[in-house]
């Protein structure tokens, strides 16, 4: 690698950057909050990625694991579109500045392709069709999610081990619905003011969350309810059983495990999470992350006491207990993101995304 970059190339290798940063956008983050920043270090070969703490300040990603998670998509994204265009790039975790970091070698020679997988990877909230994948699909998927430095992922895809995981996420739900601050923050993110349909910039549109037109006025009245109306309506426990619903209609869930709390194993968690969601979307899956159980999970190693009740912290051990168990761990694992996914029709809406140059966080 030359010590100093002629202009030209410089200037060729900040384009490509621009592109691979733009594929790193599209990767998922909770509630569409894209919680990263990116700065080109001055070499012009490294991107490096730092998490956004304002973007995402909600009790669910309490110490903004869920955010590091999303960062580790991120650059993962970045690797695939650099590999779909016959490039190799490396990712580490720099502990000095606190980041993932995007090592970039060369530059294509042709003209930058971006990956189909990466543009068309999205969350789809619909009923699944219940159909098995078959085996052969199944090791196309094992294959492209093979074990990294500080993650592991799983497929299950028995439908008993899919039922038991079912209900244990129609009991979290319910608990994180439950719980007034954990709510408003998601209801936060929901774009109400724009329309149903739109791809809106950040947040969550009605259309992605698919709900559907007549259903706008109660989900509205839903976000406003005191807390006691709230309860006795019997809100949370409504929206734990379509999850249940949703569950139970998948072919499978794919597991993603740690062994430890830092940010460099939830960075590893992402980039898991990335591989395993774009070979689903290249076999022709839908996928949804049901992350309920792991924000309680999170919220009882992070959050301020004050965030839980007594009885909720004590629901939420218990409910992390019986998924510990359901995956069949080995010791020291724990597990750090669930994604149902199975055959359906398309989404009936997607999210946008923020333009790259706010990404940013040196002049551009
Ligand atoms: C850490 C993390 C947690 C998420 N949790 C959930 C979840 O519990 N339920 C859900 O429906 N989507 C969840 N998502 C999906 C995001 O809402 C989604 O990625 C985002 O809205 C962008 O939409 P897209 O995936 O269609 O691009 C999660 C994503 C990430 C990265």
């Amino acid at each position: 690698m030359p010590a100093v970059i002629p202009c030209a190339d410089l200037q060729i290798t900040r384009r490509y950057l621009d592109q691979l940063v733009e594929a790193a956008v599209r990767a998922p983050s909770g509630d569409n909050l894209q919680p990263w920043q990116f700065e080109v270090h001055p070499d012009g070969r490294r991107v490096i990625i730092r998490v956004d703490a304002t973007r995402d300040p909600s009790p669910m990603n309490a110490g903004q694991r869920m955010a590091w998670i999303a960062v580790g998509a991120a650059a993962e994204n970045m690797l695939a579109a650099a590999r779909f265009n016959g490039q190799e790039a490396v990712v580490d975790f720099s502990h000095e500045s606190d980041a993932a970091v995007v090592h970039v070698d060369d530059v294509p020679e042709a003209e930058f392709r971006p990956d189909p997988n990466i543009l068309a990877r999205v969350t789809n909230r619909k009923l699944y069709e219940g159909r098995a994948v078959t085996d052969q699909t199944l090791g196309l998927l094992q294959e492209r999610t093979p074990p990294l430095a500080e993650s592991k992922t799983d497929w299950i895809v028995d439908p008993a081990r899919i039922e038991e995981l079912a209900e244990i996420i129609r009991q979290s739900d319910a608990v994180l619905f439950g719980n007034p601050a954990m709510r408003e923050a998601f209801f936060r993110s929901v774009r109400f003011d724009a329309a149903a349909d739109a791809e809106v910039d950040e947040g969550l549109s009605l259309a992605s969350l698919e709900i559907r037109r007549r259903e706008v006025t109660a989900f509205r009245m839903a976000s406003r309810m005191p807390h006691w109306l709230f309860r006795a309506a019997g809100v949370a426990r409504t929206i734990g059983a379509k999850s249940a619903q949703l569950v139970k209609s998948s072919s499978g869930v794919c597991v993603i495990t740690t062994t430890n709390d830092t940010p460099a194993a939830h960075v590893s968690v992402g980039r898991a999470l990335s591989r395993a969601w774009l070979a689903l979307t290249d076999a022709g899956l839908a996928a949804q992350p049901m992350m309920s159980p792991l924000v309680l999970a999170n919220a009882l190693r992070h959050a301020s006491t004050s965030a839980f009740s007594a009885s909720e912290r004590q629901q939420s051990a218990t409910l992390v207990d019986l998924l510990e168990r359901a995956l069949q761990l080995n010791d020291g694992d724990r597990p750090a993101f669930l994604l149902r996914f199975g055959y359906a029709t398309p989404p009936s809406g997607r999210t946008g995304r923020l333009s790259t140059t706010r990404a940013f966080s040196t002049p551009h």
